[in-house]
């Protein structure tokens, strides 16, 4: 597909220049996020120059640690994301890196920090701007920035020049109370537009495509609706195990892990009712409104409505795989959810009686974001006699959020020929093909946001409680249920296949399919 000319899409209108003056402290420095993601996406804006030249990072961490031998980790991740940087380019945005080593939980730490901050902030020009990012584990959140608060590091209220705003990883709480008691103590010190709670799969960028499709383009909101749609199903597959992360998947589990945040917030994409615009709150306000209309899960038939499974060993096209009991780190009588299908009902007008169907899973064949929005069946086919092989499919629409981005629409034409017959047709649109290399890290997006002061890609308050709301009771049955039911609750599959095959099962009883070929 052509971008037609004229259009903004390759203009340079469609960048931000460069967010203002800022210092970006991450709290977890040493840790893989912040050596993965955070530090990689900071550099890809320093060097788009979508940050000024008065910006700097500080590193905070317990590890010891001085400043050259963080700018020498802080070079090797960059290398390891982005391996054809040139190095004068690495080692420039080194010198703009500094750390602090410190308890989390004494103030030591945050006076050396702040005396840090204020002798680069005067340096470089910042203006006191400063975005805190907490990328420890989630145990620590409500201390730092109680700390930062009794240290003098942040302001309440204080979210204009210079601004104070705190970014907050997940998983935020992992119920309902924890999450309610979170934000309580974290708008002790903040007020709810200082706080960034952030949900890595809004920045990507066609997600954020989700609403401009809907709401840009006339031809599929008519038909947005219980009419014409027969069911939305959203895939997340992941190639990859646990790997070393068992210490809090173990505690966390698929559900807590993918379902309470990525996938209720594409959901939320799909589902929601127009926004009057495009402001942080206006969005926020129609995903909150969608969460609340989900149903909750009857508890007494959860098993009709949700399955749980885990991996068992197998293998891909290079290795033997094993089995999510034999990771390191995990309990070997362990039955954590590496695995789930599930189905929503939402009650409202537009949805009634279309069900979201949901599947997540570690270790399956490939790795596939999904959205499939299938719509339901012509009413009357005039076309029966003259179909050749398996009954026709309805129409689908399929966002394709991973590993490739694209859209495409599946419909019935006509094969050449003197004979009358159908076969169905895709219509592709391939992201990178048509708009180039240009496509953001979900990580710079989002940073740069909160820099900018929008919250639209972040959570709010209400959002992050009424998710767990719809979560909490399922994760209460399960964790107070004995080994035994468990055991028996849990459904087995073979690491690199696609998923028990009760999940499989779990849609076909209700006449559909996954689409993830
Ligand atoms: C994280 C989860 O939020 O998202 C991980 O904690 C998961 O378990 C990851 O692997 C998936 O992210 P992405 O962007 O690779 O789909």
């Amino acid at each position: 597909m052509e971008i037609t000319s004229g259009s903004a899409s390759t203009a340079e209108s469609c960048e931000i220049v460069a967010g203002g003056p800022c210092g970006y402290v991450i709290f977890g420095a040493s840790g893989d996020l912040s050596q993965r993601k955070l530090i990689p996406a900071v550099f890809s804006l320093v060097k788009s120059k979508r940050v000024p030249d008065s910006f700097f990072v500080v590193g905070f961490a317990r590890s010891p640690m001085d400043d050259e031998l963080f700018r020498i980790k802080v070079m090797a991740s960059i290398r390891q994301v982005y391996g054809d940087i040139r190095e004068p380019e690495i080692e420039d945005f080194a010198r703009r890196c500094s750390y602090v080593a410190g308890s989390y939980d004494q103030d030591d730490g945050y006076l050396q920090l702040k005396s840090k901050l204020d002798e680069l902030g005067s340096r470089l020009g910042t203006g006191g701007n400063l975005v805190f990012h907490i990328a420890t584990p989630p145990i620590l959140y409500a201390a730092i920035v109680s700390f930062l608060g009794e240290n003098g590091l942040v302001q309440r209220g204080q979210n204009r020049a210079p601004f104070q705003r705190v970014i907050v990883e997940k998983p935020f709480g992992r119920d309902l109370e924890s999450a309610h008691q979170l934000n309580k103590s974290m708008l002790e010190y903040l007020t709810d537009e200082q706080i960034y709670r952030i949900d890595h799969y809004l920045g990507k960028e066609t997600v954020q495509n989700i609403l401009m499709f809907r709401f840009a383009n006339q031809l599929f909101e008519p038909a947005w609706n219980r009419e014409y749609i027969d069911h939305v199903q959203i895939t997340v597959a992941e190639k990859l195990g646990v790997g070393n992360r068992a210490g809090y998947f173990e505690q966390a589990g698929l559900l807590r892990d993918m379902f309470q945040n990525h996938m209720l917030q594409l959901a939320s994409l799909v589902g929601m009712e127009p926004p009057f615009d495009l402001s942080a709150d206006n969005v926020r306000d129609e995903k909150v409104k969608f969460m609340n209309a989900i149903r909750p899960f009857a508890m007494d038939t959860l098993d009709r409505q949700l399955v749980r499974g885990q991996y068992g060993s197998g293998k891909n096209d290079i290795q033997a795989l094993k089995a999510y009991r034999e990771e390191e780190g995990v309990f070997t009588a362990s039955c954590t959810e590496t695995y789930f299908a599930l189905k929503l009902s939402v009650d409202n007008p537009r949805w009634k009686d279309v069900p979201f169907y949901l599947q997540a899973g570690k270790r399956l064949q490939k790795k596939l974001t999904r959205i499939a929005v299938v719509f339901k069946k012509v009413p009357h086919s005039m076309f029966s006699h003259n179909w050749q092989g398996p009954a026709p499919s309805p129409n689908s629409l399929i966002f394709d959020l991973q590993p490739q981005q694209g859209t495409s629409l599946f419909f019935q034409a006509k094969v050449p020929g003197s004979k009358m017959c159908l076969a169905p047709l895709k219509m592709e649109l391939d992201y990178r093909q048509t708009f180039g290399a240009k496509m953001d890290e979900d990580y710079s997006t989002l940073i740069l946001d909160c820099m900018l002061g929008d919250q639209t890609l972040y959570w709010r308050k209400d959002g992050v409680e009424t998710s767990w709301k719809l979560l909490s009771p399922v994760l209460r049955q399960w964790e107070s249920g004995s080994q035994k039911d468990n055991e028996r609750q849990l459904e087995r599959y073979r690491a690199g296949g696609w998923g028990p095959e009760a999940g499989t099962r779990f849609i076909e009883e209700d006449g559909r399919k996954w689409i993830i070929g």
